[in-house]
């Protein structure tokens, strides 16, 4: 795992802590991980070996016709023109059906058997990956971009399988026409072979060079593609604050610079492909002129006759093609790996812990925080220090303090959203790291401040994770109790409205009211509240309150809230400063101290 990411899940940098390795060391290290890259890649082809055995059968097929038809030209020459061999005129002409029915039957076989190997590892990589993400921690999400984790999905997995398709087509099939074609030349003449050898080679460092230039390109062009869709994107999402700040001269003017920037590149890119072509035909056509003048002078002229020299030539002609793409098959193999050691690293993260066996069951008791520490990052201070707090069952516990003193961390570590750094929590008298995630998460429900809704009905986001085993009466009777059924019934669709991505059709007290009928529906016995009425005004309040206060019934309730009312019918009210429970108490209590609650209270409620 490198720094980067053990930095983004939290864990410790073991790297770092280690002594600088000698470079040489570090060298066979990489070498060795593109090794094991390229093994573990190999091993999603395994399952397949038949279709890619047909494939590179395909790819000898295609390789062999290449040399045929160059070989083809001496008895087309010789024979049928030169010779009138009435052999050669009947036999040549089959030979070229034969040579492209036997070449379109190869290509079509390789090209469609890797193909179908390519989506099938594609399709493997993304389920596997979009499954990895379903597990990962929330600290993971905390620290990753969603743009990145969408295209290492998207976009990663389908350049593994290009590349490796690449690169397999060229190592097989280019290969072995090369080698084909070469023989060929040989064997008609070696004197002209090797004046071959001597100008191929020039050509080709000219060849690398050009391209490599043109993947410098490329990948600039990438980038500045990869500018104007993050321009576009905030433009879109962000198009209510733009409205309202006058940001449009703002995002045109950066809008411009990415579009002229990729304009550019683009311009860059057409200029040397342009180029690429005429230059490297230029130097094939003095190869050739150096061929002809050492082939039709001296002593040449009289050994080799023009159908040799013909199929000579045209093997020739024909290698320069496979002999490019061998010369970047480094490159190509180069990419893959990258691409699949970036697939492989998000594959390799480690998922929520979840050794828990037990099964929490729906009577709970109490819950337990004790001795609770919480680092977020290992280098910063702790978030929760020294939490001690135990919660009756049934109760209601009201969480105040500053914002950022702690409380969301504190809840969320109920859930186990987050891990502890040190001590324990534990419901019924058991840590619930020995409750499996699956049953405890399914004894809590949760209202936040912000909803997170889906792009889709109002009926599947309020009975999402349920939806098949919900009936509609206890669908709208969870929505009455919400106070939400009312202006669901008059919404255009009703329940079947869409509430457009992230809920942007609803207001914030709908939103909030449609995550209360969620989380009633789901009937859990511990029940958290973050500041779930803090977003809305008085009238909303009034009626997100009444849904709450529902929702709260016969639940053991841990609720942060600013309100005033919510907090004095708690039960108990938990007083956090910096990471610390500091008082804990009812209002009455609380208040008699004249001490942190007190001030807090005066500050806010008055
Ligand atoms: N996911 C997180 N990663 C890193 N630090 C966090 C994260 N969430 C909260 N913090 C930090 O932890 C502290 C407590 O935050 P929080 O529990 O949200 O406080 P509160 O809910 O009381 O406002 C803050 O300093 C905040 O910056
Ligand atoms: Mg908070």
């Amino acid at each position: 795992m490198s720094e980067k990411e053990a930095a983004k899940t939290g864990e410790p940098l073991k790297a770092a802590a280690a002594p600088p390795q000698r470079k040489s060391v570090a060298e066979d290290a990489a070498i060795a991980a593109g090794k094991d890259t390229y093994r573990r890649l190999l091993s999603y082809v395994k399952p397949h070996k038949r279709q890619f055995a047909i494939a590179v059968l395909g790819m000898v097929g295609y390789a062999l016709t290449d040399t045929a038809f160059a070989a083809l030209m001496k008895p087309m020459l010789d024979g049928s023109f030169v010779e009138q061999d009435r052999n050669s005129i009947l036999l040549v002409p089959l030979l070229i059906i034969g040579i492209f029915v036997l070449r379109g039957v190869a290509g079509f076989a390789s090209t469609y058997y890797i193909s179908w190997i390519g989506w099938r590892v594609i399709k493997q990589l993304r389920a596997e990956i979009f499954g990895k993400y379903l597990t990962l921690p929330t600290s993971f999400y905390d620290q990753a971009s969603s743009g990145e984790l969408i295209s290492r999905i998207t976009f990663n997995s389908q350049m593994v399988a290009n590349a490796a398709s690449t690169s397999l087509t060229v190592a097989v099939r280019d290969t072995l026409t090369a080698i084909g074609l070469f023989a060929l030349m040989f064997y008609h003449s070696w004197q002209l072979s090797l004046t071959f050898l001597v100008i191929g080679p020039i050509i080709g460092i000219i060849v690398a060079r050009v391209s490599k230039k043109f993947r410098t390109i490329s990948r600039s062009i990438q980038g500045s593609m990869g500018d104007v869709s993050h321009v576009i994107q905030e433009a879109v999402e962000g198009s209510r604050v733009i409205k309202i700040f006058g940001g449009q001269e703002e995002e045109l003017s950066e809008f411009e610079l990415a579009n002229e920037r990729n304009r550019a590149f683009n311009m860059k890119e057409t200029m040397v492909k342009a180029l690429n072509q005429p230059i490297i035909q230029f130097l094939v056509a003095v190869a050739l002129a150096v061929i002809v003048y050492f082939a039709s002078s001296g002593d040449f002229v009289d050994r080799i006759s023009v159908g040799s020299f013909m199929s000579f030539i045209t093997a020739m002609l024909l290698l320069f093609a496979p002999l490019k793409r061998i010369t970047n098959l480094n490159n190509e193999i180069q990419r893959g790996i990258a691409a699949g050691e970036s697939l492989f690293a998000i594959l390799d993260l480690e998922s929520e812990r979840d050794t828990g066996t037990r099964e929490l069951p729906k009577e709970i008791g109490s819950i337990e925080y004790r001795d609770v520490n919480l680092k977020y990052q290992l280098d910063k201070p702790a978030v929760l220090k020294d939490i001690q707090l135990s919660i009756a069952s049934g109760e209601t516990v009201a969480f105040v303090g500053e914002s950022g003193s702690g409380k969301t961390s504190l809840v969320n570590l109920l859930p186990r959203l987050y891990e502890l750094s040190s001590g324990s929590v534990s419901v019924n008298g058991t840590d619930i790291d020995q409750y499996t995630l699956q049953s405890l998460r399914s004894r809590i429900a949760t209202v936040s401040q912000d909803v997170m809704l889906f792009n889709d009905t109002i009926a599947s986001n309020i009975a999402y994770g349920s939806r098949n085993s919900i009936d509609e009466e206890t669908l709208h009777a969870a929505c009455k109790a919400a106070h939400a059924h009312d202006f669901i019934t008059k919404l255009p669709d009703g329940y079947e409205t869409l509430v457009g991505e992230n809920g942007i059709m609803l207001s914030g007290g709908q939103r909030q009211r449609v995550a209360i009928a969620r989380a009633l529906l789901k009937n859990a016995p511990i029940l958290i509240l973050d500041e779930a009425t803090s977003a809305l005004d008085t009238e909303s309040e009034r009626k997100v309150q009444q849904g709450l206060d529902a929702l709260m019934r016969g639940r053991t309730t841990m609720v942060i809230a600013h309100r005033l009312s919510t907090i004095e019918k708690a039960d108990r009210i938990v007083v956090m400063d910096r990471g610390e429970i500091v008082e804990i108490g009812t209002h009455k209590e609380l208040l008699a101290k004249q001490s942190h609650y007190f001030k807090l209270h005066q500050l806010q409620f008055q």
